[in-house]
């Protein structure tokens, strides 16, 4: 009898822990050694990006962030169009709320970002400004914006994704009207108003040695030798399952950034369970496919990432008038597309995502410590209740605690890269 009764014991404390789990192991603090805690070990810093209603409403996500990190970023507080609603109007309030909460928490904060082709105010993107009047609002902007936390923001994102996956310049509405003049004037305001600050250039899709990277490359050789005070490059970190090359090529091309002088930090990381939508899928399927897409891209409804991926801007129930219009007679095998990829997010096979994705948030954060120009690795969020992403795919997945704040694969992973357990 004595025996049954234990056996039934053990039979109940190897099964039934993993239903209960789920609603202790909410993130446990007190068991495990904080992600700060192992990155001070390592000499790096650790952050995230957060916005502020998640900061203001979300007490869990408050406490985990100052619990873990000691690096913020706030994810939109600082641009453009949040900071300088009017012109030579600004509003400070969101920022201010980051900045005390840092402070509070004994955390550093970066700034980003202050010259972007994105989340500009109506005033500025729909007005018709001439060349100087345009430099004079970027003067205006950085000198008030960076002004304002002198001595407080300890590092900017002065400009922000300006080149395209071709390795050209983008066109937007500084390139435009100002010319490529402005990056270099970019730099040179914000350290005039704040010369203690780092000052960063900011790039998606430059992890590895591409189009991208090289022209990025040449650029800040460039405006390095002619004494332009950049000081440091922010690989954003945007990846998904696919990475476009090794972790050999990630950390060489890093090092050809670091001889050059710079700070090469991990700013934007992220890790999409999404698959994407290959370009080749449009060509090989619809004759018309090459125009269909770079309308979509142009019109804004797909966003173009690099060469070879393409990705939802929006949640798909929103865009199919806008497919119709543009595709015509298409419609059909140009929106089977888009579908697929939507429904080839997320659930199919996630246990085996979630490893890979694992694996890609270890190989960043090893990169990272192998790399002593690389100081600080930020995630762009970390739990997936608030990612970014999810406004894509709802039911994406991108960070490191999933959606009730568990710890997912990759969170294991980041530890035992800074434990130095598994490096690659
Ligand atoms: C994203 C924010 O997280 C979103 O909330 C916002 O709607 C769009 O921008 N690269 C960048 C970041 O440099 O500023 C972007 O942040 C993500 C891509």
């Amino acid at each position: 009898m004595i025996k049954k009764i234990l056996l039934i014991l053990i039979i109940f404390s190897v099964c039934l822990p993993n239903t209960f789990l789920g609603a202790q192991e909410h993130f446990d603090t007190d068991s495990i050694p904080s992600l700060k805690t192992l990155a001070e070990a390592r000499g790096k810093y650790i952050g995230t990006a957060v916005d502020i209603r998640s900061l203001k409403y979300d007490p869990e996500c408050s406490q985990v962030l100052a619990d873990q990190f000691n690096v913020i970023t706030p994810a939109n507080a600082l641009k453009f169009d949040a900071t300088e609603p009017g012109r030579n109007i600004f509003s400070f309030k969101d920022a201010d709320a980051i900045l005390n909460f840092a402070t509070i928490h004994n955390m550093k904060m970066r700034g980003h970002t202050l010259v972007w082709y994105l989340q500009i105010p109506s005033w500025l993107a729909k007005g018709k400004h001439s060349k100087e009047d345009l430099k004079e609002i970027l003067h205006n902007h950085i000198k008030s914006v960076v002004g304002r936390y002198k001595g407080k923001i300890y590092s900017w994102d002065v400009v922000n994704e300006a080149f395209q996956s071709n390795g050209t310049l983008r066109r937007n509405v500084w390139l435009n009207n100002i010319g490529a003049e402005y990056i270099e004037l970019a730099f040179r305001w914000a350290h005039e108003a704040d010369p203690n600050a780092l000052l960063f250039y900011n790039e998606d899709g430059i992890e590895m040695r591409n189009k991208k990277s090289d022209a990025v490359y040449e650029l800040i050789k460039k405006l390095k030798a002619k004494g332009v005070p950049i000081d440091g490059i922010g690989f954003e970190g945007h990846f998904d399952l696919a990475p476009e090359g090794t972790m050999k090529n990630m950390a060489a091309n890093i090092k050809r950034f670091a001889e050059l002088g710079l700070e090469t930090d991990f700013t934007e990381v992220d890790v999409t369970l999404a698959e994407n939508i290959l370009r080749k899928k449009f060509y090989k399927i619809i004759p018309n496919g090459k125009n269909i897409l770079d309308a979509l891209i142009q019109k804004k409804i797909l966003l173009d990432i690099s060469l070879t991926k393409v990705r939802l801007r929006y949640h798909i129930n929103n865009i199919e008038n806008a497919v119709r219009n543009i595709a015509g007679e298409d419609f059909d095998k140009v929106w089977a597309i888009l579908k697929q990829s939507y429904i080839n997010s997320p659930t199919i096979n996630k246990e085996k995502k979630l490893e890979k994705q694992a694996k890609i948030f270890n190989d960043v954060c090893t990169v990272c410590l192998n790399n002593p120009s690389c100081k600080i690795i930020i995630f762009w969020g970390f739990t997936d209740k608030h990612s970014w992403l999810r406004r894509f795919h709802n039911d994406d997945a991108p960070l490191i605690l999933d959606q009730q704040y568990h710890p997912k694969p990759a969170y294991y992973k980041i530890i035992k890269a800074f434990q130095n357990k598994e490096s690659n």
